[in-house]
């Protein structure tokens, strides 16, 4: 009977207190930022119109003290932070040059001209990978002949992955191998990639080939075009050489043939020329 009472004085009191602080809302979308750019908090006022930011508080979980507050102009604390510009209706954070160390959960606390919230927001933060190197082994490649082809990736976090493709567009991502190399260097975290695309015997016609680098979301982080020296063949070039040579000295004993030819037909026509004009004068004298 007492259990009753309470229950139903605790719900006629519930609704009372709800309507009056559940009049408007604060609201922040998780936020992702990346490693050394600026990251922008989004958060908004949900079910009002009509009201003006007075101050704000963030705070790390587990912490007392503020990691950034903002009263009216005034800033303090880490000044990275800021209210977003032109946002008495949005209280949007901006963070510059973001640090692994923003990660977390935060108190966001918001005090504006028609009372105050108080909620949680949290922030991961990820990096890009840098250009992507790349090499063959060997060096030089036989059309028809085996090769590796190796593609890293560097400073990226969280860990993404390693595709390639031929010139025609051809996957060959089923043929590689990747390697993860997780790391933490001072508090910036990062994992290696490297992949390796192993082929048994290369048309070099495929060349080039690409690697594209995709970060954990699967967007392109970076594209690399790896080009594939071919071994030059020396006997191939040694023989067909040589055989441009005798090409050359054939025409050369031909063409010398015929000039000699001409020259004795002329000759002989000019020695039987002269020999006649000579019988003729040499006749009535006879
Ligand atoms: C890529 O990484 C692998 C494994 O860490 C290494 O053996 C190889 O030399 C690297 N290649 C290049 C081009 O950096
Ligand atoms: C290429 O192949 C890999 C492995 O089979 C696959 O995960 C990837 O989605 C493919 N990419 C495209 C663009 O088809």
């Amino acid at each position: 009977m007492y259990s009753v009472k309470i229950m139903f004085v605790v719900s006629l009191f519930i609704p009372a207190v709800r309507s009056s602080k559940d009049l408007w809302k604060l609201e922040c979308l998780p936020t992702v930022g990346i490693l050394a750019e600026t990251t922008v908090i989004r958060c908004y006022f949900k079910d009002i119109k009509d009201i003006e930011i007075v101050a704000v508080y963030l705070t790390k979980v587990g912490e007392d003290k503020p990691l950034f507050s903002q009263e009216e102009s005034k800033r303090s604390g880490d000044k990275r932070f800021k209210l977003l510009e032109n946002s008495t209706m949005r209280p949007s954070l901006q963070i510059s040059e973001t640090m692994f160390s923003d990660e977390g959960e935060y108190h966001y606390h918001v005090t504006t001209d028609s009372g105050f919230k108080d909620i949680k927001l949290s922030i991961s933060v990820t990096a890009r990978y840098k250009n992507p190197v790349t090499s063959t082994w060997p060096e030089k490649v036989m059309d028809r002949g085996p090769v590796s082809l190796y593609c890293n990736a560097t400073d990226g976090y969280p860990a993404g992955t390693i595709n390639w493709f031929d010139r025609s567009g051809t996957n060959w991502t089923s043929n590689s191998v990747l390697t993860k190399d997780p790391k933490v260097i001072s508090g910036v975290k990062s994992v290696a990639l490297s992949s390796k695309l192993t082929l048994k015997s290369i048309a070099l016609d495929l060349a080039p080939f690409k690697c594209i680098v995709f970060n954990s979301k699967y967007v392109q982080d970076g594209l690399k075009t790896l080009d594939i020296t071919p071994v030059l063949d020396e006997t191939n070039m040694v023989s067909s050489g040589s055989k441009t040579k005798s090409i050359v000295a054939g025409v050369i004993v031909i063409g010398s043939l015929t000039v000699g030819l001409l020259f004795a037909l002329l000759f002989f026509r000019k020695r039987n020329h002269t020999r006649y004009e000579q019988g003729n004068d040499d006749d009535p004298e006879k």
